[in-house]
This record gives structure tokens, sequence and C-alpha cells, in this order.
């Protein structure tokens, strides 16, 4: 055609879900070409959200635990952290790592890696624009969109480097003395640890009733609760009124809604903020309308269970086509686009998505949640094992955990899960495997745990619904 390269496939963007689709296409004979506007692969998970911010969550474990371990006779000095340092191992050893593993990984499967910002030019071409205004046009017989999102901007203020999206604040410029997050979801949540942990004195305002939206109650309690105790402010069913950058900080006020009456009255003044208000998907931004490929008024892009979009020859993956946001989520829908493209017969078919804050005490939840149960009137079991009771969490001073287990009340089945405490994101992953095996609370207690293992709650939650439970210590 008249393109500069045709190929096959092409993908648009190189995140979790990009770099997977075009490596499964790849691995399936196909020819490839992955386009990517930044110069490293890995999209916003590897270069800008989950890995990095799990590195500094890291650095904030060791912190706290060794602060925390003076409770139990062994006292360490304050920590002296080398910011530059942290800084470069986040950047060299954890993600330059994996970034350059990826483009080892394109090379090695003859995937042709364009650099530039990719738009449609019609349904059968993307033109490439260079950092240089070099424009390369690739002609595709399929595509697959992987553009991904972006994060919400505060509305109406000024730009200033001290008002930070999560970027700005995994750059870790600096440790504010006083730190303000808007958002009380997981990534104002996780990047709040860290700046706690390093020293910043750090509070939270939320617009809704309660932080981590989605999750049971129950489930979150114990998380605020050590946050309230840490941070300095968890201002809930509080919207931020007014915003100014001055030079002696930034000017805040604050607003109570749904009648709340105790948010802050004066203003407020903060060093940092961190803006984290949920993230918009990148549709309006890659010359859709060129395609014919609808994108809704938000910027999300509607595929079917095979990642179509309207656009029979088109697919679309990841943040870009709808909740939850996640990359494990992006990487399976990566895999079944390819395998369509390539000729195979799968949808996508998961029946559930696990999601994890990891915050201290981590928050995991899967399938259907005690709320939800309660809002749909479903017929359902639960059983909550409290980590008090948990030798494990006793020996490690960590027993603000529980662990629940949801059941069909009909079938036994389990059909949801939450859990919150040390490493309840590792836990959660049994009961995922059990939820999409269709195991029953029977097939939980009967299966023989290691003791004494945090992961040991999940057969006694499961043996708590069969009244069998005697072995717990
Ligand atoms: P993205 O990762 O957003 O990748 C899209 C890519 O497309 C980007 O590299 C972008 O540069 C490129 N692109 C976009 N438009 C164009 C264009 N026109 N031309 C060329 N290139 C383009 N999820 C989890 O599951 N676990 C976590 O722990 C977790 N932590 C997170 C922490 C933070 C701070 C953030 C911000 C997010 C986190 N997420 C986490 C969410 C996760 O990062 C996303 O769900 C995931 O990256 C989505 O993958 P994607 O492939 O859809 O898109
Ligand atoms: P979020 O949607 O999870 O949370 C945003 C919170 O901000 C909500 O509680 C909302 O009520 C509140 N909010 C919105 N506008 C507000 C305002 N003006 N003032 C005060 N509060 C306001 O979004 P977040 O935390 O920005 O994360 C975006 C997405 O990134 C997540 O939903 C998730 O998909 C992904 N992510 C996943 C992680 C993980 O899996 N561990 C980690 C970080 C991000």
């Amino acid at each position: 055609g008249d393109s500069d390269i045709n190929t096959q496939v092409v993908v648009l963007g190189s995140g979790p879900g990009g770099y997977t689709a075009a490596f499964r296409a790849a691995d399936l004979g196909k020819q490839v070409v992955l386009i990517e506007r930044y110069s490293t692969l890995g999209g916003v998970c590897l270069n800008v959200g989950c890995i990095p911010s799990k590195a500094l969550l890291h650095t904030a474990k060791v912190i706290t635990e060794a602060e925390e371990s003076s409770h139990h006779g062994v006292k360490f000095g304050a920590p002296q952290v080398d910011l530059e340092q942290l800084r470069d191992w986040k950047a060299n050893d954890v993600v330059g790592k994996l970034t350059g593993g990826l483009a080892a990984m394109a090379k090695q499967r003859n995937v042709t890696v364009v650099q530039g910002v990719g738009k449609f030019t019609s349904a059968n071409q993307i033109a490439v624009t260079a950092a240089d205004g070099k424009v390369t046009t690739v002609g595709f017989e399929n595509a697959i969109i992987a553009a991904g999102s972006q994060a919400t901007k505060f509305p109406g203020v000024e730009a200033d480097e001290r008002i930070m999206d999560s970027t700005g604040a995994l750059a870790l410029a600096d440790v504010p003395k006083r730190m303000l997050v808007i958002g009380g979801g997981i990534i104002g949540l996780e990047m709040g640890t860290v700046y706690d942990a390093l020293g910043s004195k750090v509070s939270v305002v939320e617009f809704t009733d309660g932080l981590v939206q989605g999750c049971d109650r129950d489930l979150v309690r114990p998380l605020q609760k050590r946050m309230e105790k840490r941070f300095e402010a968890i201002m809930l069913s509080t919207k931020v009124a007014k915003m100014e950058p001055k030079a002696d900080g930034i000017h805040v006020s604050f607003e109570g809604v749904n009648g709340n009456e105790d948010a802050p009255k004066g203003v407020e003044v903060y060093d940092r903020v961190l803006v984290s208000i949920g993230r918009r998907p990148n549709g309006k931004n890659i010359g859709a309308e060129n395609a014919g490929v609808a994108v809704d008024d938000y910027g999300f892009i509607n595929v079917d269970k095979q990642m179509r979009t309207n656009v029979p020859h088109i697919f679309a993956i990841g943040d870009i086509v709808g909740q939850p946001m996640l990359a494990h989520k992006a990487t399976h829908e990566a895999k079944v686009a390819a395998e369509v493209i390539a000729g195979e017969k799968v949808e996508f078919v998961a029946s559930v998505i696990p999601s994890v804050a990891y915050t201290d005490p981590e928050v995991a939840w899967v399938g259907v949640t005690e709320t939800e149960a309660k809002a749909k009137g479903m017929a359902i079991e639960k059983a909550s094992f409290p980590w008090a009771a948990s030798g494990r969490a006793l020996s490690i001073a960590r027993t603000e955990g529980a662990t629940k287990l949801i059941f069909d009340k009909e079938t036994h089945r389990l059909i949801g899960a939450g859990i919150v405490g040390v490493n309840a994101g590792e836990l959660l992953a049994e009961a995922v495997l059990a939820i999409e095996m269709g195991a029953d609370a029977h097939d939980l207690g009967l299966t023989i745990h290691a003791h004494p293992t945090l992961s040991e709650t999940v057969c006694f939650a499961a043996e708590m619904k069969e009244g069998t439970i005697t072995d717990l210590y």
C-alpha cells in the first residue's frame, strides 16, 4: 500500500495490554508493529504505576516495621533516607530492568517498535509522529488499541509543580513536611503510605463517606484505623473548595458534603498536594474517528467479549475499554485480542478480577462483596476469620487483619472473598482460583494448609462456615 511500513498487526501503546498483545500475536506467527510515544516500553504500569509504587511501598514497609519493632524489644535509630539512592534503585534496578527486558523480548520476537505519537488516519493506517516531527505511516490488517489512561486533573487550579499527580509523587523530588492527598482511592492511599513512612505529615481528603470505594467497609476499617493513627487527618465527606499555590505553600480550604460539619474551617497550607481522583481513558487522542471506531463521551471504547470494537478488524484492550483499570485485566484481554486475530475461537470469560490496595495493611477483594450481595438481595452465607486468632498474625505482631469468604447459599460455592492484613494481595490468589474452579467451603476447609501461615486463615474461614474449626493455633 502507500504506507512507510505495512504489517499484519499494529498495536497502539506498549503498556501491559499493548506489549502482551504484541508478543502474543508475534508468538502466533503474526508480523507485528508496536507504537509507543515514550522511549521505553511498559506503559503506565512499569514506568509510572504498579512497579515503581511497589518499590517505594517496600521501602515504606521496611521503615515502619523497624519503627514498630520497638514495641517488642528491638530499637533502631531514625532512618537516614538517601533520596537520590532510593530514586536510583527504583529507576534503574527495578523499572529499568523490566523495561529493558521488554525491549529485548520485542527484538527477540521481531516486533518492530515505532516511537512516536500514533493517530489513525483511516481504518487501515496509523500515522506516527516522532519527537523530531518525522512522520511514519503504518498500514495494517488488524489493529489493537491499547492507549491506556491518564490521571484526571483537578479543575480550575493553575499549574504548579507542587501540585502533583501520581507520576509526580513517584518522582519523589523531596519529602514534603506537610502533604495533602486529594482522593482516598488506591493511588492516594498507596502514595500516602509511602510519604507517611518517609516522614511527611499526610492528610487525605475524600469526597465520599469512605476510603477505597468498592470494597466492604469491615475490610477497610483496619486500614483506616491505622491510617488515622499515623496520618495527620483523614477527612471524609469533604471536598476541596479552593486551592491556590502561593510562595509559602499550597493554600487549601475545605467544605463538608452530605451534611458533614466537621470539615476544617480555615485555610490549610501544604508543601505538596497529590491529586488522585481517578483516571480517564485516552480514547479521544488517537484519531479513532478517522478509523470509524466509536468512543464514548468519557473516552472509553466499547468492545465485545473478543475485544472487538465496532470496526470488526480493530480491537481494544486495557484501561481504554473500561473499569476496572488494572494491569492484570489488560494483559488478560491482550491475549484474547491477539488470539482472536490469529484465528483462535476464544473470548474473555474470566468470572472474577481481583483488586488489591498495596497499603499497610493491604486490602484485597474479589468477586461478590457483602455490600453488593445485600444490595442485590442475593442469598449468601459469609464467614469471617479474625486474624487476632491466628498464631502467625500474632507472631508478626499484626493481628488487625481479617479473612472473609462469601458463599452462594444454595451451592455452597465460593463466590467472593476479601482479605485485609499483611500480604492480603498474595493471600487472595487462593480464593481467586477457588472461585474460578467452583470450589466450595468443604474443598477449602479440607485442603491442608501449612501451619503457621497467614494462608491458613482462608481454610479457617471455610471451616467456620462448616462449623468444623478446632485446630486454629
Ligand atoms: P497503559 O499502561 O496506560 O499504557 C498505554 C501506553 O500507550 C502508554 O505507554 C502511552 O504512552 C501509550 N500511548 C497512549 N496514546 C498513545 C499514542 N497516541 N501514541 C503512542 N503511544 C500512546 N494496576 C494494577 O493492576 N496493580 C497496581 O499495583 C497498579 N498500580 C498503579 C499505580 C499507579 C500510580 C497508577 C497510575 C496505576 C496503577 N495501576 C495498577 C493501573 C495500571 O497501571 C493500568 O491499569 C495499566 O497500566 C493499564 O495498561 P494499558 O496497557 O491499558 O495502558
Ligand atoms: P480511584 O477512582 O480509585 O479513587 C479516587 C477517589 O477520589 C475516589 O474515592 C473518589 O470518590 C475520590 N474523589 C474524586 N474526586 C474527588 C474530589 N474532587 N475531591 C475528593 N475526592 C475525590 O482513583 P485513583 O486512586 O486515582 O486510581 C486510579 C485507578 O488506578 C484505580 O481505580 C485503579 O484502577 C488504578 N490503580 C490500581 C492500583 C492497584 O491495583 N493497586 C494502584 C493504583 C492505581
